[in-house]
């Protein structure tokens, strides 16, 4: 697939066919995922891929702030993905001093870069991603056992669309875009 016809037919997925994905894709998509740029190249983003589905349901359950969509995406998808980044190198000296004013704003910025490519090499292989921020850190943290010194980023759903929604409308150019 073309990588501008990716990025434009990328889409939220929130209904998945029952159709299993296997731990080959998942690794497939990770090795496609670790390719995203990082913080002097620390790559500190760790994907734990829970295939297992009586934990998914329980972090579906009992990790999604009672925003019950998110539940639903969750059990719908094949496989989940917690998106973990490592605390305090992204943006950070040897020393563990801030290297910029911004703090722990790189850590994050990593992980939404690799959470991108993430979902482009995912949906360059058929498969369908759901990126969610609505979830309760600590509560997943003990379900998946996330280690300490590392904070979830967020979830991504995967598995096999079973819908194909217009894309949400976005802003013009023209507003987004100004040259000084
Ligand atoms: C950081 C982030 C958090 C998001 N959290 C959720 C979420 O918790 N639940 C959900 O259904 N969608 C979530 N989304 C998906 C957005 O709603 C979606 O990307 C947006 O509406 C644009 O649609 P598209 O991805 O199909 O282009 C999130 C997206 C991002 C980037």
């Amino acid at each position: 697939m073309e990588a501008l016809q990716n990025i434009r037919e990328r889409r939220s997925i929130r209904k998945y066919a029952d159709k299993p994905v296997t731990k080959e894709q998942i690794a497939a998509i990770a090795e496609a995922a670790k390719m995203a740029p990082s913080w002097k190249n620390s790559q500190t983003v760790r994907y734990y891929a829970v295939m297992d589905t009586a934990l998914k349901d329980r972090i579906a359950e009992e990790g999604t702030l009672n925003f019950s969509k998110n539940g639903n995406n969750i059990r719908s998808a094949a496989a989940l993905v917690i998106l973990a980044t490592v605390d305090g190198i992204a943006g950070f000296e040897p020393d563990g001093t801030p290297t910029t004013a911004k703090g722990t704003h790189w850590q994050s910025f990593d992980a939404g870069i690799a959470c991108q490519t993430f979902c482009l090499a995912a949906h360059d292989m058929g498969l369908g991603t759901l990126i969610m921020g609505i979830f309760d850190e600590p509560k997943i943290r003990e379900l998946a056992d996330i280690p300490a010194g590392e904070s979830i980023s967020a979830l991504i759903a995967v598995g096999y669309p079973e819908e194909n929604p217009n894309a949400p409308k976005r802003r013009e150019v023209t507003e987004l875009l100004q040259y000084r």
